[in-house]
């Protein structure tokens, strides 16, 4: 969408992985603070985006959405203040259909009115979810919220969370800044593997102003191994995910904070080039040896070598499949381990990498390249 925003993926955090319903305006201010005392918030995590729940169950006589008075009795223009104060960005969520999926009131059919209510608010962004859609199509339900943004005269990052209905890559990059690919990611390998496949599909349409959406972090949750995330924050990255962070980061463990902080990995998310990288080679049993890579500013590429088999194995990334000429060498950077590689690489490059592991490096040719895949 030609907002002006999204000239990189989105990258802050989001109540929803960790907290679903339970949500409140203490817990979103701690949020805030602790991005700003971690170092988050300096290495660009800016939004803090508030998901399903925070309105009551019903609109007020006057027909406005209306904060839950329980768990947000200071509104949400008070919180916009403090989290601006701090100067990061408030995001809020709403439906483009008649509920949200938490049967909170749903925005379709009050477009104007709730967005007008959110830009009072101060309110940077906005989530747009799927639920209670009565079997409109998401293509006539989703620009009307894209309109009544842009009449505010407020500029409003717009994400689509239409969960990958219809194909959005293929109609959605004039209607938001971002657009769901799949269904919702849950805390799993299984599902981690399985998402980064799906959006893997739709490369070719994000850039700048509109990305594809595999679903929020769940790095810090529990539910995979530090290799396991490590692998997700890495993906997640090269493909030009927004990077929105899913974990209670009032409670990190330091390998948390760690994978989340690394910056080497966050400016491959935010590289100026703006191309999202892809799978582009895979072998071994059921292809579980595989090399992702992409093209970055300045003639380089980020090539990481994903270990989806149950044990340690080495991988190999030929020039040819990176559409490299085999007669340039190229100098290697790890940006796991922050580490140069002693010598230039020719004709292709190995490493061993652990079970779910993913190794990502650095590739500058010493040579002008064409990325050919
Ligand atoms: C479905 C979305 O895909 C999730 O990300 C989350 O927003 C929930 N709805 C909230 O109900």
């Amino acid at each position: 969408l030609n907002n002006g925003l999204a000239q990189t993926p989105q990258m802050g955090w989001n109540s929803w992985n960790f907290f679903a319903c339970n949500i409140n305006e203490t817990v979103i201010k701690e949020t805030a603070d602790e991005l700003i005392s971690t170092g988050l918030a300096e290495l660009g995590y800016v939004y803090v985006n508030i998901d399903d729940c925070w309105s009551s169950p019903s609109r007020s006589l006057q027909g406005s959405l209306v904060p839950d008075p329980e768990t947000f009795p200071s509104g949400i223009k008070s919180l916009a203040d403090y989290i601006h104060e701090k100067g990061l960005k408030l995001g809020i969520y709403s439906d483009a259909g008649v509920f949200t999926c938490q049967v909170r009131p749903g925005s379709l059919f009050h477009e104007s009115a709730d967005a007008e209510l959110f830009a009072s608010w101060g309110v940077d962004y906005l989530k747009y979810d799927n639920c209670y859609n009565l079997g409109i199509k998401p293509e006539k339900r989703y620009p009307p919220m894209r309109d009544a943004l842009n009449a505010t005269g407020h500029t409003i990052f717009y994400s689509l969370c239409e969960w990958g209905v219809d194909d959005p890559a293929l109609w959605a990059g004039g209607v938001g800044n971002s657009w769901r690919t799949t269904d919702d990611i849950n805390d799993s390998w299984a599902s981690m593997t399985t998402i980064a496949d799906l959006n893997d599909k739709w490369a070719a349409y994000a850039g700048p102003g509109g990305w594809n959406d595999p679903d929020m972090l769940e790095v810090g949750n529990g539910g995979m191994t530090y290799q396991e995330y490590r692998a997700h924050f890495s993906i997640w990255a090269l493909m030009k995910a927004p990077l929105l962070i899913g974990c209670d980061v009032r409670n990190m463990t330091a390998e948390t904070l760690e994978i989340l902080s690394n910056k080497e990995v966050i400016a491959v998310n935010q590289d100026p080039l703006g191309v999202q990288g892809r799978k582009v080679y895979a072998e071994g049993k059921d292809n579980c040896k595989q090399v992702w890579a992409g093209p970055l500013s300045g003639n380089r590429l980020v090539v990481a070598f994903w270990n989806r088999c149950s044990k340690a194995v080495t991988i190999t990334a030929k020039w040819e499949a990176l559409g490299l000429d085999p007669t340039i060498s190229v100098s290697v950077r790890d940006i796991w381990k922050h580490e140069d590689m002693p010598e230039d690489a020719l004709t292709s490059f190995s490493t061993q990498v652990d079970s779910h592991d993913c190794k990502m490096y650095i590739f500058t040719p010493q040579m002008a390249y064409q990325f050919a895949v």
